[in-house]
Parts: C-alpha cells; structure tokens; sequence
C-alpha cells in the first residue's frame, strides 16, 4: 500500500490505518485546485465554489459525530471541508459534539445509565430524554458510546466503542480545515444555568472556529458583538416554516421575508433545501424560489441542509445525489454558498468533478456504456420513451432482448413471460407469454415501468408509469441508425426458442443492412452457446457476447472454462458479484475474473447498475458514482450495463478522471473488501 507524503494527518497516526485501507492511496491535498473550476464561475456571494460542509463527519456511513466520521469526512471530501459540530453542554460547562440534545438518539447512554432520563422544557415543549446537563464531561468520556442512530444506516460500527468527543479535541485533534459549531438550543440551556455565550467565546479564544450557526435570534444577537465576521461567521439557521423562532416569536417563514433584519446579527443563513427547491406531495420537484437571490442580494450567504443521499430524492433526479447537488450549485440562476451533508464525498464530486461540465466535455474510452432495456431507470423498459432517453442522457450501446411474437414478429421486451416483462394488462395468474399474442395484439399492451427496490418503497418516475409504446426490432434498429452518438446495439436471445428468434435476428439484421453497416457494431448477447454459434462468421461486424454464470469465477475448471468461452464468445458479461462478491452488504473480495478473462483478450461488460442506492454495497457510500468508479478504477471492466445511463455517461466525462497522481480523494476508488476488514467481519 503506497502513501504519498502529503497526507500525514490522515496517513501516519495510528488507530487511522483504516484510511489507508478504504482509500487505495492517500491523496495530495496540495494537487487539487488544479482539478477545480476556475472561481469566476461561482455564482455564491463570495464567488468561490460553494463550502462543503459535514453534518457530523461521514454520519452517513460512521455514528454522528464520532473521530472516525470526522476522520473519514476529512480524508474524502474537498480540501476545504468544514465539519460541523452540534454543541451540547455538559453539567460541568464542557462543550460535547452529539446530533441531538437527547443524547440517547446516537449513543448507548440509555442502556448505561439506566435511570438518567429526565423530563425537560424544550423550547416548551415537555421532553423525556437523557441530557448532556445532567451528567458531568467524565461521566461521559469513555463510558458512553456513539452509535449509528438512523436505523436504515448500518449498525456494524456501534460495537466499535467510538468515544464522545469534545469540540477543544476536534479542532486540537482532527484539524479540521473548517470548524462549524451548531448551537441549536441556547436557551434550554440557559434555563439550566450552563451558557452557550460564554463557551462559544472560549473555545474560539482557544482554537479557529469558522462559522456559528443557530436557529434562535436572541443568541446569535448577543454573541454577535464578540466574533470578527472575517474570523468566524454567524449564520441563521432556519427551521421548518411553520415553527415557532423563541426569542421573537415568529415564525421562521414570517422571519424569511425580513433578510435585511438578519443581516443585523449573522452573515448567512442555512435553509432546509425544500425553502430552495420545493418537492411537491408527490415527489416531484417545483420551479425553485427565490430565497437564494433574495439572501445574496441582502448581503447573505445561502447555506442548505438535510442532503443526505440515503432517503428517496425527488424523481426529478432519478435517484441519482449528484443531479441534487448540481441543482443547487450549478444552475441557470444561482449557487448555493455551502451544503450540509452526512454524505460530504458526494457533494465533493459534485462541485470539483461535475459542476459546469458541458454535453461536450472529453469523455475516456472506457467503459462502454451499455443500457439495460433503453433508460429504464426513468421510462418503462424496451419501449420507444426508454430507448429515446437513453440515447439523449449518452448511451453508446442500446439493447433489444429479442421476443418472437405468434406471427414471427421479433420485438424488444425483456421477457417472453409478460407478467414479468411489467405489462398491466394482462394480468393473469401464471403469465401469458408474447408467443401466444400477434405483434398487433402486443403493439396494444399497456407497458409499465419496473420497481425493482419497491420492496425498500423506492419507486421510478411514477408519471411516466405506463408511458411509451413498445417496438419490434426493425423499429429498434431503424431508431438505432439514426442515432449518430451511439456506437452499437446490442441484441439480447434469452428466449425458449432460441434458434428460431437467431434466425429472425439474423434476418431483420440483414434486412436493416446491420450486417454491413459501418457505422455501428452489432453486438450480439446470449448465454446460450449454441445461440452465439448460429451467428459465428455470419459478418464480422458482430460481437458475440457471452452471458456467464457463476462457474466462471469459482467452478471446480474455471480457467479451462474460460478457455472455452473464446471459442465461441468475443466478449463476456457478468453480474457485478462475480467480481465484488459482497456478504451482508459488505464487499469481502475482489476475484480475478476480470483479469483472466483480459488475458484471453475477452472484454468484461457488468450488470446491472442501478442508481438506487439500496442496489449497493455499503463501501460505495450510497452513491452510484463511487460505485462505478470502484468498477472501473478497481477492476478494470470495459463496459457498464445500466438501467440509468445518464449517470454512467455524466461519470466518463468528469473532470476528475485521468489525472494520474493528481486524482483526488473523491475520486480514488474505494478499496473494497477494506471496510468488511473494518467492521471486524459481519
Ligand atoms: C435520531 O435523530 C435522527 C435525526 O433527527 C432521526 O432521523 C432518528 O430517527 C433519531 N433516532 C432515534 C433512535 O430516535
Ligand atoms: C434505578 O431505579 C430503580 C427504582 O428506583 C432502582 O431500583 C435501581 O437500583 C436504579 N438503578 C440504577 C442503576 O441506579
Ligand atoms: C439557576 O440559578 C438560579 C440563580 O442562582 C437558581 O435560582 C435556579 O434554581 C438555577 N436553575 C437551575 C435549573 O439550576
Ligand atoms: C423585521 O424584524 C424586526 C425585528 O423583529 C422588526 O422590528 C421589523 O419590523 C421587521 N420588518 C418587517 C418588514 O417585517
Ligand atoms: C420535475 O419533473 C416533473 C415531471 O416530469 C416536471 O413536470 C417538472 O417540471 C420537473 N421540475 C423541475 C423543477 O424541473
Ligand atoms: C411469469 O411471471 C410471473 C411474475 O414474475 C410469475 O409469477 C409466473 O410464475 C411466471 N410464469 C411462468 C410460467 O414462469
Ligand atoms: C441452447 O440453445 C439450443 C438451440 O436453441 C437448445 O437446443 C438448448 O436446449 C439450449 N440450451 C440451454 C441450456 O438452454
Ligand atoms: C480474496 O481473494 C483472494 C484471491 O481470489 C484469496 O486468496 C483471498 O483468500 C481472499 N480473501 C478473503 C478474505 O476472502
């Protein structure tokens, strides 16, 4: 494991090997200017690139506000990233970083202290919980642990004992580049006799604190005389717009339309994103506000929070969190100044690697990408809307599963069995299969788009539920000429009656001209043997692509059935746990298909990727792009079959790539197998 010398806080200090596992090189912090844009393109008020900021460290992945979250936060994201701290008070005045002032949502203080819960006025509100105020910092520190408290985040880390830290040890211990201190109730604690005011000034007198945030007037107000604005920041934070702000007793929407009144105490606000970019009830996103032009032009910084990548986006980002930062930093109107994440690698990518990146920015070679039935991510899968997306968002290869219908009418459908394929109707007990219907009895089939996470309630598009007519393959490969930016097509035999859909295969190609044509190359997939050999020597403008099963990677004669392969196959697919395979979630190796099959000069093209980050294992960070990074940095694959080829096109074009020494931390792969050795093994 190399590590280059210009990452000592990460690389040298024991008890942080870790990063030296999950990231394959530690990068040079110093090389990264040069892989961002040039500032004069940030609309932001100052007009840097926007602040990533991170909610608790990596809270995403590691128990909120633990060393090894801030740690982790620290090694992966911009070289700027601030880490935010929400500040509690302890009953001896020591200021604790923990997400909620009851402590017992992120740690196991409950089951340790059995009889500390107390019932508190919480901005008026009677809470029961157990309180940083009534436990000294020692009763505390090392006794009580941090502990994953988002029950859909893994808990593999809560054994680990990560320890409670102060503020004082954060800034003395992490260095964070930025320090962010949230004080989300100051005046709870007054109630107690502990002062936010006077621990806010202290610790600032000790070590740099970059920004204070608060939701209450009153505190920010009375500490705003003791901060130098060009040392540490105040910001306001805002809550949901129907609560109540205590010290003026209005409303956070009513205080909205009063900037120039905030402008008196803080230099920014911090919004939830939905004040920028409303979701309606029904998940789609509205046309955005105005707030982030209306702050800057009171002279506000605009700050947006709860971007986690771990719950359902708005449809209008096909589950992908990097369309959702890129819509707050890179759009016709404004940028953001800064985004609170639990995910700050993310977000990293998103304003280094993906911000103003025009349709035409140099693309690498590699990997193919090639769609998995058009763009079904967004559209019903194989009709006409699914393929036409998939060539718009940078598919170079569509592919047709070929279908005979009764009449020999081969089409694009998935399956031959319809219930399976997602048709509505009909819907009968045990399927009715396309071999029974004539092509114009299936032209008239409502088609529906898949939900292949709707057991985790994780949905595609759902107005485009049923839209789209399906095609036969002559439509397919008509709409596939006319596409100049696709390179291939790929034709897809997994059909019961194999050689005769080869034959119609064969002569619907040659009937296109696909057998001599060009421009395109035709790649054929099937994991027949006896299928690809009906194409053998029909035209060289095909490639026969073997679909492989699990034998491969660890049948008792893997390397003599890897032999056999070539003399048949040009190339193969897989599914991507031949070559990460992954228990509970975690990625435990990397097996060496893919290098064994390169030796026979047999390109490797993986299935499926998906944009849902419940398709994904835990190393990838709930991020579909560190996912397909890991694939093509890690293991080298050639091609990516893809249900959202908008995301995989959008990764080939990042700026970040093909940088060599200078590739940064957020787009080094993951190494996985490394956090499975982490967690000590599920
Ligand atoms: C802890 O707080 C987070 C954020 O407010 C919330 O999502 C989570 O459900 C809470 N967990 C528990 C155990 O209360
Ligand atoms: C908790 O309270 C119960 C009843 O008041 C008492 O019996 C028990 O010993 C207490 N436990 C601890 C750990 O203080
Ligand atoms: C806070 O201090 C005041 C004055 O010393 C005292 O009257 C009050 O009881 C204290 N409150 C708490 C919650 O300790
Ligand atoms: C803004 O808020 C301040 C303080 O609450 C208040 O005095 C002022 O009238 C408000 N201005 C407007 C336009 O609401
Ligand atoms: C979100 O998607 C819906 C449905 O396609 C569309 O009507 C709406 O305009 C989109 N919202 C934005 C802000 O683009
Ligand atoms: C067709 O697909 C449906 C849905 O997956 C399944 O329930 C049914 O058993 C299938 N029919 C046959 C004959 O395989
Ligand atoms: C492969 O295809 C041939 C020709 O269609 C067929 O006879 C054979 O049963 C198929 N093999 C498998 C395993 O499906
Ligand atoms: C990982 O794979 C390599 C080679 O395939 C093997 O030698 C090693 O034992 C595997 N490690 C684990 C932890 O499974």
């Amino acid at each position: 494991m190399v590590c280059k010398q210009a990452f000592p806080a990460t690389c040298n200090p024991r008890g942080r090997a870790f990063f030296l596992l999950l990231l394959q090189y530690c990068s040079a912090v110093l090389t990264l200017v040069s892989a961002q844009e040039p500032s004069a393109r940030w609309p932001t008020l100052s007009g840097k690139p926007p602040l990533v900021i991170a909610r608790g460290g990596f809270s995403g992945l590691f128990p909120d506000s633990s060393s090894i979250a801030y740690d982790l936060a620290r090694a992966i994201s911009l070289p700027n990233v601030h880490l935010w701290c929400d500040v509690q008070l302890t009953k001896d005045g020591a200021g604790i970083c923990a997400p909620s002032v009851k402590l017992e949502n992120a740690t196991d203080i409950a089951t340790i202290y059995k009889n500390g819960s107390r019932v508190y006025q919480v901005n008026k509100v009677p809470t029961r919980g157990w309180f940083s105020l009534d436990f000294t910092y020692k009763e505390l520190a090392n006794i009580v642990s941090l502990n994953q408290g988002v029950y859909s985040r893994t808990n593999r880390f809560d054994s680990h004992g990560y320890a409670i830290i102060t503020v004082d040890h954060l800034a003395k211990t992490i260095k964070p580049p930025g320090l962010w201190l949230n004080i989300q109730y100051d005046e709870f604690f007054t109630q107690h006799n502990l002062s936010m005011t006077r621990f806010v000034l202290s610790v600032s007198r000790r070590v740099k604190v970059d920004y204070i945030s608060s939701p209450e007037v009153a505190f920010l107000t009375r500490i705003a005389s003791g901060f130098q604005p060009t040392t540490t920041k105040l910001v306001f934070r805002f809550l949901g717009r129907d609560e109540i702000e205590p010290s003026t007793s209005q409303t956070y929407g009513s205080l909205l339309k009063n900037l120039t009144f905030v402008k008196t105490f803080a230099s920014g606000i911090l919004v939830p994103k939905d004040y920028i970019w409303p979701v309606d009830a029904t998940l789609y996103l509205q046309p955005h506000t105005s707030v982030v032009v209306d702050a800057h032009k009171a002279g506000l910084e605009v700050f947006a929070s709860d971007f986690v990548n771990d719950v359902p986006l708005s449809y209008n980002y096909s589950h992908d969190p990097i369309s959702e930062y890129l819509s707050f930093v890179n759009n016709a109107d404004f940028s953001v100044d800064g985004v609170l994440s639990d995910f700050p690698i993310t977000p990293s990518e998103a304003i280094a690697c993906f911000a103003h990146l025009g349709r035409k920015a140099s693309s690498q070679a590699k990997p193919l990408i090639i769609s998995k039935y058009g763009a079904s991510g967004d559209y019903p899968g194989c009709t006409d809307l699914a393929y036409e997306k998939a060539i718009a968002d940078g598919a170079e290869v569509i592919d047709c599963p070929v279908q005979l219908a009764k009449d020999g009418t081969p089409f694009c459908l998935s399956s031959e069995n319809l219930t399976e394929s997602a048709v509505v109707d009909p819907k009968p007990v045990d399927g009715v299969f396309s071999f029974n219907l004539a092509w114009n009895q299936i032209q008239t089939l409502i088609p529906a788009i898949a939900n292949p996470s709707a057991k985790y309630k994780m949905f595609r598009n759902p107005k485009s539920q049923n839209a789209g007519k399906f095609v036969t393959l002559s439509d397919f490969l008509a709409l596939s000429k006319n596409a100049k930016s696709l390179t291939g097509v790929l034709i897809n035999i997994e059909n019961t009656q194999g050689v005769s859909v080869a034959d119609a295969v064969n002569e619907a190609l040659i009937k296109a001209g696909f057998d001599k044509q060009a421009s395109l190359k035709v790649m054929i997939q099937s994991s027949n043997s006896s299928v690809l050999m009906k194409f053998k020597g029909k035209s060289n403008k095909y490639e026969l692509v073997y679909k492989a099963d699990g034998n491969i990677v660890d049948g008792p004669n893997a390397d003599s059935t890897i032999k056999n392969i070539k003399t048949f196959a040009d190339s193969v697919v897989v599914s991507k746990d031949f070559i990460f395979p992954e228990l509970q979630a975690f990625i435990t190796n990397i097996t060496d298909i893919v290098p064994k099959l390169q030796a026979e000069k047999l390109p490797v093209y993986v299935e499926t990727f998906s944009n849902e980050f419940v398709t994904q294992s835990w190393d990838f960070l709930s991020d579909a792009t560190v996912e397909i990074n890991a694939f093509v940095q890690v293991a080298n694959v050639d091609g990516i079959i893809t249900d959202f080829p908008n995301t995989a096109a959008r990764y080939k074009r990042n700026r970040c790539l093909g940088v060599g020494k200078k590739s940064p931390p957020y787009m080094e792969p993951v190494k996985p197998g490394s956090l499975y050795e982490f967690s000590g093994h599920p």
